[in-house]
């Protein structure tokens, strides 16, 4: 009998107590194995064995930092290496995997670690965009399908999820994660890591999970990549920790720490976050990695000299030494200066083999090199297919007027924009393995899904002409070249295109280099000369349909006034062209929500939804001078979180409670009833947001609670019911106990932050 199927017997037969006692005996058994194989490993092991399984060099074709690694294949020989990165395919891993498996003393075998992202091969929308489906099925299909491809070609580990609650689109890095939302954050956490690890670590198509970057990140002062955080306790553990704890909790067995400085002490070299609260309070078992040289840059950070801040980094709780060698070069010495003790070095130690025991490395080092597996899943037709529908659900309808969209399909179409017939950038920043050539772009799109639409295009402008952006990522491979044509002749040629048109589709935005890594703006305007194109193509009183393609929230105060349609695709992947034209032409109905705020300036940045009140909070209208407020812009921003329209129409009803009251015991159901109230079939989001009117200590003004995405048919009407339990309503209070506080709540449900029924209940002593 299969194993599972006696643990199903078990089940029905003694009920799932007798399979949990079942299953927590097998897991022990496992332990008990596991402990038994790694003490006779490490029985054997030298000092400099094992310190060598604590680093981690890159080799290969990426270059994702500022330094490369030298040496390796000989320090893999004499098992001074733990594992390598930025590398992959079959042939290539085997190759190194044989060297340690066959020529180092001890044949200890590599991990293979790569930075896939949003997909290895196939790619999906930017981290950004995915969470903008608000989907978790499809969230989880994403990373199942990047570990699928990405175990086929021999990697076992990804850099990914990268789970920074981030406030400041001022940040390149804002891309890669999942917005400003620490419960949607939480949920998409987990269902990445599930994606990734599946429910067990020895599935050949399992890798795994590394939770980055560990931790506050996305809280850089001003937006600026690898700046300082400075945070209270009681707002991390409120608004910026859940999705990491969210990650560990789905059982992710590796962690990432960022680069910045928190509260004074780096987070590479920070007891307190990588021992105390990630392994004592949270309880992780997995192992911990710095970021690329990350121990090398507390130098700069002006911890101490490298011998100093590897020792450091060490005993605070990092375990591996991502590229920088600080640990291959000085643990020994500060082990005989008795800076370290021997038991540190091999609990890391213990921590990274025990990884590459439960991928089943040990049974068999090539386990992950699978060239069949290569050859038919990567790119297959059915990865693709998922891709498309990915990036449909991840789009965001901004603006509609007059329906412009779905295009009709008699129109005559002008389709303008660098973005518009450009495959280079289609699937966008961190997309390491993916082959651009292999994506579709907006032109060739339409061309497959609407052959009869009648078409032309223009360039209309270069994707950027500013010269420091441009000096900036050409170095880094953006390949931007400038159009032969003047900026002049080329905004011409698209207003006479455009004049000739119905309507003008105009795909413009940023480059997919400027998003990402050290890529941080002080501007969020769209490129001048793009904008130049942009007024031009106004001016002409044609209907513009603006297509934008970015790695962040741009200030599109002048876009919303004065163009008719704008729909953000972000860089949607592989699939990106086809999954734009069906929307665009109304086979897909968009319904995908912004995950972080649009706001109207730079100036009003940091701008989020669940802050707190002022003492002087301004109702947005009066003209009294004493409130918080500015003299020269609303505090509103331009797109609220959880935004986004549809082709269709929807209405909320008022909120029906079944009861006033909560309690312990006893939970709230919120009720509303949803109407498709416009011409097409379409998918809403129902938000759920709760308001802890007065707390011990001050409360956001609004917290994402709970969601529901429904289909609803033209004409349809459904029920939508939440349960509100009292254990939602808790929160850190200033001891940082996770507690609840009886009182009243306001409870909104509605298809955005903004626009929102609102009721009133309250939580009994
Ligand atoms: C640096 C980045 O911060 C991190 O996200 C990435 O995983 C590593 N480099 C490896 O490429």
């Amino acid at each position: 009998m299969k194993k599972s199927t006696s643990l199903f017997l078990l089940a029905a037969l003694f009920g799932t107590n007798a399979l949990f006692a079942q299953q927590k005996k097998a897991a022990a058994g496992t332990d008990q194995k596991m402990n038994t194989y790694i003490n006779n490993l490490m029985s054997k092991m030298t000092l400099d064995e094992k310190i060598g399984q604590l680093n981690l060099p890159a080799v290969g074709f990426d270059v994702t930092g500022p330094i490369l690694s030298e040496g390796v294949d000989e320090k893999i020989q004499k098992g001074l290496v733990g594992g390598v990165f930025n590398t992959f395919t079959p042939q290539a891993v085997r190759k190194l995997q044989e060297l340690a498996v066959t020529k180092s003393r001890l044949k200890i075998p590599l991990l293979f670690g790569y930075d896939v992202v949003h997909g290895h091969k196939t790619i999906f929308p930017i981290p950004l965009g995915l969470s903008a489906s608000w989907d978790m099925s499809l969230i989880e299909k994403s990373a199942r399908i990047a570990a699928r491809e990405a175990s086929a070609d021999g990697l076992n580990w990804t850099f990914s999820p990268m789970v920074d609650i981030a406030r400041d689109p001022r940040w390149g890095r804002i891309s890669e994660g999942s917005g400003e939302d620490p419960y949607l954050g939480s949920l998409i956490a987990a269902a990445m890591v599930k994606g990734y690890q599946t429910n067990s670590l020895s599935n050949k198509d399992a890798i795994l999970a590394c939770v980055k970057h560990f931790a506050l990140y996305g809280a850089a002062e001003a937006g600026r990549d690898y700046n300082t955080t400075d945070m209270s306790l009681i707002k991390m553990y409120n608004e910026y920790l859940p999705p990491y704890k969210a990650a560990v909790d789905a059982g992710a067995e590796s962690v990432m720490v960022s680069f910045n400085d928190i509260n004074g002490t780096p987070a590479t070299a920070n007891k307190w976050l990588l021992t105390d609260l990630l392994r004592k309070s949270w309880g992780f078992k997995g192992f911990v990695v710095s970021d690329y040289t990350g121990i090398n840059e507390l130098v700069a950070h002006g911890l101490g000299d490298l011998k100093t801040v590897s020792a450091r980094s060490l005993a605070a709780g990092t375990d591996m030494d991502m590229v920088g060698e600080g640990f291959l070069l000085t643990l020994k010495t500060s082990l005989q200066e008795k800076k370290i003790t021997q038991a540190v070095i091999d609990q890391a130690c213990r921590r990274i083999l025990e990884a590459k025991y439960k991928l089943g490395l040990f049974a068999d080092p090539y386990k992950y090199i699978d060239e069949e597996r290569a050859k038919t899943e990567i790119l297959s037709q059915q990865n693709r297919f998922d891709a498309k529908r990915i990036a449909e659900a991840s789009m965001v309808l901004l603006k509609n007027n007059n329906q412009v969209l779905p295009l009709k399909n008699n129109a005559k179409i002008a389709l303008i924009g660098p973005l518009a017939n450009n495959k280079r950038d289609m699937i966008g920043n961190w997309s390491a393995a993916g082959d651009w050539k292999q994506a579709i772009g907006v032109m060739e799109g339409l061309k497959n899904v609407a052959p009869d639409l009648d078409i032309t295009y223009t360039k209309g402008a270069n994707l950027v002409d500013d010269a420091a952006i441009l000096k900036q990522i050409n170095a880094n491979g953006a390949d931007i070249v400038a159009d032969q044509k003047s900026p002049e002749d080329m905004i011409s040629d698209a207003v006479s295109a455009a004049k000739k048109a119905d309507v003008a589709v105009v795909v413009l935005g940023e480059s997919a280099l400027m998003g990402g890594e050290a890529t941080s703006r002080t501007s969020l305007d769209l490129l001048p000369n793009q904008k130049d194109l942009l007024k031009a193509l106004t001016a002409t009183g044609k209907p513009i349909v603006l297509v934008l393609m970015n790695s962040r929230p741009l200030t599109l105060t002048w876009e919303d006034a004065n163009v008719t349609a704008i729909l953000e695709t972000w860089f949607s992947g592989t699939e990106a062209g086809n999954a734009i034209a069906d929307v665009l032409v109304g086979n897909y109905n968009p319904a995908g929500k912004l995950t972080t705020t649009f706001p109207r300036s730079v100036g009003q940045i940091p701008l989020y939804y669940n802050h707190k009140s002022t003492g002087r909070p301004y109702d947005g209208v009066s003209n009294e001078k004493f409130k918080s407020r500015y003299i020269d812009s609303t505090n509103d921003p331009l797109y609220p979180f959880g935004y986004g329209l549809s082709y269709t129409t929807f209405a909320i009803s008022p909120i029906k409670l079944n009861k006033k009251t909560i309690s312990a015991a006893s939970p709230i159901q919120a009720t509303v009833e949803v109407k498709n109230t416009g011409n097409f079939d379409g998918e809403e989001v129902v938000q759920l947001y709760i308001q802890d009117i007065y707390g011990s200590v001050t409360r956001p003004v609004k917290e994402l609670k709970g969601f529901q995405k429904i289909s609803l048919k033209k004409g349809e009407s459904k029920m939508v019911t939440f349960t509100v339990t009292a254990e939602m309503l808790k929160f850190y209070n200033a001891d940082l106990k996770f507690v609840n506080e009886p009182g009243d709540f306001n409870l909104f449900i509605g298809g955005n932050s903004r626009d929102v029924a609102q009721a009133t209940f309250n939580l009994s002593k």
